[in-house]
Formats: structure tokens, C-alpha cells, sequence
């Protein structure tokens, strides 16, 4: 396949395009504005291959998107503001790219007939005491950033419905494994643990998440873009549901670090107590999850610990700054 990757700089995105162009041959570009968590060297091991083509741009400049779709036969679009607590703390790139951006990219599809896969999240359905999401509960986001990724799940069903684009939406769970920008639990966790920072624990530390291991979406949305129908949504979860709590214990236990390095700090605003998704539709498609949680990840608290060469300019960077504003604290050198 000719495949348009928005957003293929960042943590999904880029394994994402590993998977497509060294499992698949696929020929690939990616157009990426290259923010904080955009970062070529996420690709560097692919972009030499035949095929390979990297457009810097932006999803909501359509002059970019006219270059990047040159050639293409579907559009798989990550390119979005992802971090809950940046969309709290300043909302309004949230609402340029996630809104504004997917639609740029959907006009710029809709002219040329391309096929496309907008990446959604389990975030636009809300919080789940009890029970499990599926593709036709309501949407209720919470958040800043999951209400603009609701907004551009509804233009993505706008343009299958009034101008019959043939587009499908996955929406996968939180996901973690390599390359994932350490503003995220786990690899802030990782982080944290191996240089004696405090690991901080918003509230009780008991809300669930839905764990996905980012290889298993890269491969449903393989699936999707293959075998999805246009005009659904897919659900993608994985295996497990775990406390956040029990996430760092773990994490502390794999760095041989102390207990007393957990810290509760203030909640997250708004913060949603659990997310659950079925995954029922996917499977049908013929799509399985293949990493359990305590396997992935002990590989990548493992991945993080060989790949300093990665993350030590991330942390010596805007990181710092961001984690000072954020927890009003500073790393460790
Ligand atoms: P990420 O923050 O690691 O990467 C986002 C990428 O988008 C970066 O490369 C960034 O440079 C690029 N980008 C940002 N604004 C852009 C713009 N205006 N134009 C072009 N490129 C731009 O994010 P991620 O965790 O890889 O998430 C990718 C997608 O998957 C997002 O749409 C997100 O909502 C969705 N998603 C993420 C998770 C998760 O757990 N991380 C779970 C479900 C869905
Ligand atoms: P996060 O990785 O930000 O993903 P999301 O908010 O999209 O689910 O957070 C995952 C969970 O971890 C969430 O319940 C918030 C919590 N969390 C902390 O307790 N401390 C932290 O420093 C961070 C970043 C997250």
C-alpha cells in the first residue's frame, strides 16, 4: 500500500510505520509538525528504506497536506495533541490540531478519494465504574484533550455520512511500550525509578486503565485499514485492566529502587477513575492481542533502561521545563 502516516513521528505513529514498511513493504509517508513529542530519531532506523518519505508539516495546513498526499492510496492519521494534563494546563493546541487538523486532512482525502483511518481513543467514551465500553456507548469526554478527539471522531462521521468518505475509526486504549514521550505514566515511572526521582501518584493511585501494548494496535489498525468497514468505529483494548498503583509497585520493584519513592501528589482535575473497552468488533476482524501487561511491561521497562541514547536528550530538554511547571519540582540531573 502507498500509505499517509500523520503524525508517524510520535510514540504509536512511528511503530506503527516500522510495522507497515519492514512486515508489510508498505511505501510511507509521514507528515509530522515535529512538536515536543515528534522526533525523528523515533524513524531513524527506517527512514532510509525504499519508500520512505518525510514531509515536516503541519495536519492543519492544507498546503503541507496537498505535498504529503501526492501519491498516497489511504490516509492513517495519529497527528493530534495527546497529553491529558498540557490540554488542562493550555487547551488551545489541542483544539487547532486535533479539531482544525483532522479537518484539513478530511477535505484534503475527500478531494483526492483516499481511504482513511482517523486513530481515536477509549477517552472520548469518558469514565466506566463498572462494566465496558463498546462502539455505540455514548460519548462523554472529560477532558480537554478527549473532547477534541471526540470532536474529530463526529467530522470523521460527518464526511462517511454526508459525503461518503470511506473512513473507519479506531479507538485503542491507553497504550505503552518503546518511544513513548515520558510525560505518560509509564515511561515517567521508568524514568523516575532509574535516576531516584520521586514517582508521583495522582490521588489514590486506584484509578484503571486499560493497557495496550502498542505493537497489538499497530497490528488491529493494520486490520482495520485491510478489513475495516467504512464508516465504523473499532474499539481496540487490551488484555489487561490494571490499578495505577500496582503499575509503579512493579516499576519500583524492576529498578531495585525503594517504596519510599512514592509520592501522592494532588489529582488530576476531572481525572476519569477507569477505562474498559470490548474489543469484540476488532476480533472480528480477525485481530488478537498478544502482549499480557506483566510481560510487556517488564520489556519495556527493560527497552528504557538499554536506550539512554533516547531518552537523555529528552530529559535534558523541554522535559525539564515541562515536569518543573507540572509537579513544581525538578528532575534529578
Ligand atoms: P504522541 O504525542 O507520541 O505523538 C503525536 C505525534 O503527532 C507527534 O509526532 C507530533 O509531532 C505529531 N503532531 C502533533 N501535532 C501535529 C500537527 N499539528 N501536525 C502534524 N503532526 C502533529 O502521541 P501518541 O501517543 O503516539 O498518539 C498517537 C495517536 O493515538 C493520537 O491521535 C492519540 O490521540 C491516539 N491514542 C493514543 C493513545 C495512547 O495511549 N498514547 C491511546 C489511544 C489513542
Ligand atoms: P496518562 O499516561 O497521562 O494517560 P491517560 O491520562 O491518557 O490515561 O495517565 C495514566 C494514568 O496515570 C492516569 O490515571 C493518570 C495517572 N498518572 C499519575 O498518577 N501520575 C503521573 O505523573 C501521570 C503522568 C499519570
Amino acid at each position: 500500500m502507498r500509505l499517509l502516516v500523520c503524525g508517524g513521528a510520535g510514540f504509536i505513529g512511528s511503530n506503527f510505520v516500522r510495522t507497515r514498511v519492514r512486515e508489510h513493504g508498505d511505501e510511507v509517508t509521514v507528515l509530522d509538525k515535529l512538536t515536543y513529542a515528534g522526533r525523528r530519531e523515533n524513524l531513524q532506523d527506517v527512514a532510509e528504506d525504499a519508500g520512505f518519505r518525510f514531509v515536516h508539516g503541519a495536519i492543519e495546513h492544507a498546503e503541507s497536506v496537498a505535498e504529503a498526499m501526492e501519491g498516497v492510496e489511504a490516509v492513517v492519521n495519529f497527528a493530534a495533541e495527546t497529553h491529558v494534563d498540557r490540554s488542562i494546563a493550555e487547551p488551545d493546541a489541542f483544539v487547532r490540531t486535533n479539531a482544525m487538523g483532522t479537518y484539513v486532512l478530511l477535505e484534503g482525502a475527500q478531494q483526492r478519494g483516499l481511504r482513511f483511518v482517523q486513530i481515536s481513543t477509549d477517552e472520548v467514551y469518558g469514565s466506566i465504574e463498572q462494566g465496558t465500553f463498546t462502539e455505540s456507548s455514548a460519548l462523554r469526554p472529560s477532558s480537554p484533550y478527549s473532547a477534541t478527539k471526540a470532536g474529530a471522531d463526529l467530522l470523521v462521521q460527518s464526511y462517511v455520512h454526508t459525503f461518503g468518505l470511506p473512513a473507519a475509526i479506531c479507538r485503542g486504549s491507553n497504550n505503552y511500550g518503546p518511544y513513548q514521550y515520558p510525560e505518560k505514566l509509564i515511561p515517567l515511572m521508568v524514568l523516575n525509578a532509574l535516576h531516584g526521582d520521586p514517582l508521583p501518584v495522582y490521588g489514590d493511585g486506584m484509578q484503571v486503565r486499560n493497557w495496550l501494548h502498542v505493537s497489538d494496535f499497530a497490528s488491529a489498525i493494520g486490520r482495520v485499514l485491510e478489513a475495516g468497514v467504512a464508516g465504523e468505529v473499532y474499539n481496540v483494548g487490551g488484555p489487561d485492566e490494571c490499578p495505577n498503583l500496582e503499575i509503579v509497585r512493579r516499576i519500583i520493584e524492576l529498578a531495585g529502587a525503594d517504596e519510599s519513592l512514592l509520592e501522592y501528589v494532588r489529582d488530576r482535575p476531572g481525572h476519569d477513575r477507569r477505562y474498559s473497552l470490548s474489543s469484540e468488533k476488532v476480533r472480528g476482524l480477525g485481530w488478537e492481542p498478544r502482549v499480557r501487561l506483566h510481560e510487556g511491561l517488564d520489556r519495556t521497562f527493560s527497552w528504557y533502561r538499554e536506550n539512554a541514547w533516547w531518552w537523555e536528550p529528552i530529559r535534558s530538554g523541554e522535559y525539564r521545563e515541562y515536569y518543573q511547571r507540572q509537579y513544581g519540582r525538578s528532575l534529578a540531573p
